[in-house]
């Protein structure tokens, strides 16, 4: 189906557009009451994750409030994990748990990439959103990184330095080549297949990225980004957001991803710098920005958008904290609508 606004897929081939487009990461949760309110109606998180009708409701839920220029798809990177023979738990206040995490050859061994058969909620709530969305604007599906995935299979939930996932790295190298190829091979089977279903765009979310170092995120990330990125790039456009990851953007950006996804701790003008005026580049003003007044979070926005200039995504450095005001909210996705080159 043709998408009525399609201002962000217009930014992504580098056309010259009137104003940058604009979504949240995180969008879909928790700063809606809308999606408190249906999230409240169930038995926990993975109860909405598995419900495609909920799942279309909910992504299209910040297209109605907001006006947000994308949807993305309501889920979790944890899907994966799931899939690939690792349940996870999402535990209130704290965040995700796997009971089993992977610490030999034998648990890699065992570990599917067959995953696809196991992913049919998500796919289902790709078509009834795309059925409800009605082409109002296009839909993102997304995947966690290899090496982000890598970090909660070994690690078994949220972590400051991910240091049990970086002690087995170095510990066991071979190995952990061995699982990330195995999570690549899942992940390219799994967003192809969103494609198919007909997501408009992918965004693969390096979450931790920013633990390693440049010679460990060249070995351990680049190659299997550059698989995925490549399975992807004939039939749709990708974005890479590899958060905390400034250190390796050349890198990333050989890696050939249609657009770069930023955090704020590189400022615009260093990313052109670095990047050009070319590459398109999403981000990054501070979630926290949102917590500021009215003036100051437009004094912000307006100032990244000159900033970064033309080829540029407006988003956050990272996902929306679900304790912003929604007004706040709207005052910057009002802001970069009313903006004019
Ligand atoms: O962006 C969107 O609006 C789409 C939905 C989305 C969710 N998770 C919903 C969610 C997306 C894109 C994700 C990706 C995700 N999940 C990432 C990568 C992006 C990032 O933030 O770096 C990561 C690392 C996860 C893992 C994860 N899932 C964590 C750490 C948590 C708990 C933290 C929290 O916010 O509570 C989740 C749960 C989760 N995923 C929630 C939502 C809305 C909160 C669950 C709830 O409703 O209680």
């Amino acid at each position: 189906m043709q998408v009525k606004n399609d201002l962000l897929l217009r930014t992504v081939k580098g056309e010259k557009v009137e104003r940058p487009p604009v979504w949240l990461m995180r969008q879909a949760g928790r700063i809606l009451p809308q999606y408190r309110a249906v999230r409240n109606s169930l038995n926990g998180f993975i109860a909405l994750v598995k419900n495609p009708e909920l799942v279309a409701e909910v992504t299209i839920q910040p297209v109605d409030e907001l006006g947000v220029d994308a949807a993305i798809l309501f889920s979790d990177i944890l899907v994966i994990p799931e899939a690939m023979g690792l349940p996870y738990e999402l535990v209130e206040k704290k965040g995700p748990y796997f009971p089993k995490v992977i610490q030999s050859k034998s648990d890699i061994e065992a570990l599917t990439t067959e995953v696809n058969p196991q992913l049919d909620y998500v796919f289902g709530g790709i078509d009834k959103t795309l059925e409800k969305l009605e082409g109002r604007v296009p839909l993102i599906g997304f995947s966690g990184a290899p090496f982000t995935l890598f970090c909660y299979m070994i690690e078994g939930s949220g972590s400051k330095t991910f240091s049990k996932a970086k002690r087995f790295l170095y510990q066991e190298p071979e190995l952990s080549h061995q699982l990330l190829q195995k999570i690549t091979t899942a992940i390219i089977q799994y967003t192809n297949e969103k494609v198919n279903r007909g997501v408009h765009l992918i965004q693969i979310f390096d979450s931790w990225a920013g633990v390693l170092d440049e010679q460990s995120y060249r070995e351990f990330c680049i190659p299997y980004l550059r698989e995925i990125v490549q399975s992807l790039k004939p039939r749709v456009p990708v974005t890479l957001f590899s958060k905390g990851a400034w250190f390796a953007l050349h890198d990333i950006q050989r890696v050939g991803a249609d657009v770069i996804g930023l955090d704020w701790n590189i400022s615009p003008s260093q990313a052109r710098d670095l990047l050009g005026r070319e590459q398109v580049v999403q981000g990054n003003l501070d979630p926290c920005m949102l917590y500021a007044d009215d003036q100051m979070i437009e004094n912000a926005t307006i100032k990244m958008i000159q900033e970064f200039g033309r080829n540029h995504i407006v988003n956050l450095g990272h996902g929306v904290y679900p304790d912003t005001p929604l007004d706040k909210v709207k005052t910057f996705v009002n802001c970069v609508k009313s903006f004019r080159y």
